[in-house]
Parts: structure tokens; C-alpha cells; sequence
């Protein structure tokens, strides 16, 4: 059996709210209609004030750039006047100081503009550079082959012909070492580092020699050599060329590739 009792079908009257200490009872807001409406003219205020705020720095603002944009105007039209009549002499001073002026903000804009597109092209500082050790798996061409497993490669690709192919244009610091084990029956020993400008036939960066002496029982090396800079060209191509690959000591053999600057 239920004991709850349902309220709302009771016929019990609710017991009156006991009359709480300093309220008089009435209509609330009639007593806070001056307040409120204070309150509200001081917020519309602040807000007129903020938002008139606003506009007076935007105004500020745009005539600053007006501003500096004529005395860029009239700056160049000064320029142009040094360059199209023939200047007095203290006007040659004022026109070469105002040209000075001009080629130090450029060069600025310049380097701040290179560095940009350098990082939105790379995405980041990583300098472009290869180190390359010899694959021992020799092929039949005289082209020299990089292992693609043990060589550092950063920004730079690698063709399974030992072509290197420069992605980002620049001054590279290039460094190479071939080592021969046994003297050819005809030809001097040499490596040649050759380049291939796109659409271009191969050109010859930089060649050098080592001798060893022929017939010899006793096992001799010797190293050829070549550290240089170069400009290359995006796309360019690189690759090393020696008188014969069976001829070289694979382990002792290395390229190297660093990007200096633009
Ligand atoms: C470099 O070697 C390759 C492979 O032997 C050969 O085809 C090419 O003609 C050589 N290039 C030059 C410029 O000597």
C-alpha cells in the first residue's frame, strides 16, 4: 500500500511563505527602474566610446599609409628627376646619397624576399647536401654508382645511374675522392666530374689524375682528389666518370655535395 501523499490533488491549502526580513513585498523593479536604467545609459557610453575609438585608429592608421606612400611617391619622382636631367653638383651629391639609400633598402628586401621563398621552398632551413659512399655492385658503364642505403641525402635526388640532380639553385661546395688499386694497361688514371645542364650536352666541372705503376706484385693505391665551388642550376645533373670502375677501390671512394648559399 502507497503512503505518499499526491500534492496536487490534496485539498490542503500550501502554507504561506513566512515574509522575509528587509523585503516589503510589491512589485521588485519599481524600486530599481532608476538604477537599471543608469547602468544601461553608462553601458551604451562605453560602448559608443569603444566602438568611436575604433574608427578614430582605423582612420589613423590609413592616413599614416597615405602618408608614407606619397613620400615614397615623391622620393621616386626624385630619383627620376637625378636620372633624366643633368644635376648641378650639389644635387649630384643629394641624388648619389638618395640612390645609396635606395640600393641599401633593396638589397634588404632582396635577402629578406631570398630567405623567404628559400624556407617556403624547402620548408625549412635544412641545408641541401649529399655525402655518397661507392655501391660495390660495379655495373658495366665507367659512370661511378652510390649506395642509396649508406648515402646521406638531404634536398638532392639520386638516379640508380649515379646521377645526382640538384633541386634548390645555388653555390654547392663539391668534393670528391676516387681510389684506384691498379693501373690501367694504357690510359692515366683519372676521375672527371661532369655536369649536364637540362637541355645541354655534358660538360666537364673538373678532372684530375693519380699514377700507380704498372705490372707492380706488391698491392698500392693511390687517391685522385677534387674540391671546388660551383654554381649549379635547379635540374642540374652530376655524375663521375673514371677511366675504368674495375680499376677503383669502392671503399676509399666518396662524393660530397654542401650548398654554400644562393
Ligand atoms: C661517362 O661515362 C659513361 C659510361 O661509361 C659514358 O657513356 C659517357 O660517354 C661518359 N661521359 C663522358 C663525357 O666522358
Amino acid at each position: 500500500m502507497s503512503t505518499t501523499i499526491n500534492t496536487y490533488h490534496s485539498s490542503f491549502n500550501p502554507p504561506p511563505v513566512p515574509p522575509r526580513p528587509g523585503h516589503r513585498g510589491g512589485p521588485v523593479l519599481a524600486s530599481n527602474t532608476p538604477l537599471v536604467k543608469f547602468i544601461s545609459v553608462v553601458l551604451l557610453l562605453l560602448m559608443i566610446q569603444t566602438f568611436g575609438g575604433f574608427i578614430y585608429l582605423f582612420h589613423k592608421i590609413s592616413t599614416l599609409q597615405d602618408r608614407r606612400y606619397d613620400n615614397e611617391i615623391s622620393a621616386l619622382k626624385q630619383l627620376q628627376q637625378c636620372a633624366e636631367t643633368n644635376p648641378a653638383s650639389d644635387d649630384i651629391q643629394y641624388c648619389s646619397k638618395l640612390m645609396e639609400l635606395y640600393r641599401i633598402v633593396l638589397k634588404k628586401v632582396s635577402t629578406a624576399e631570398g630567405r623567404v621563398a628559400f624556407l617556403m621552398e624547402t620548408g625549412s632551413y635544412t641545408i641541401p647536401q649529399a655525402r655518397l659512399v661507392s655501391n660495390k655492385d660495379m655495373g658495366q658503364s665507367n659512370t661511378l654508382l652510390w649506395s642509396t642505403s649508406h648515402s646521406v641525402l638531404d634536398k638532392v635526388s639520386l638516379s640508380m645511374s649515379g646521377v645526382l640532380t640538384i633541386q634548390y639553385p645555388g653555390y654547392y661546395l663539391i668534393q670528391s675522392h676516387v681510389t684506384f688499386s691498379k693501373a690501367h694497361a694504357k690510359d692515366p688514371l683519372k676521375q672527371v666530374i661532369l655536369s649536364q645542364k637540362t637541355g645541354k650536352r655534358p660538360s666537364e666541372l673538373l678532372r684530375s689524375f693519380c699514377s700507380l705503376p704498372s705490372g707492380n706484385t706488391i698491392p698500392s693505391l693511390c687517391t685522385t682528389s677534387e674540391t671546388a665551388v660551383f654554381r649549379l642550376e635547379k635540374g642540374e645533373r652530376l655524375f663521375v666518370n673514371v677511366t675504368d670502375k674495375q680499376l677503383v677501390n669502392m671503399e676509399f671512394t666518396t662524393f660530397g655535395l654542401f650548398r654554400l648559399q644562393d
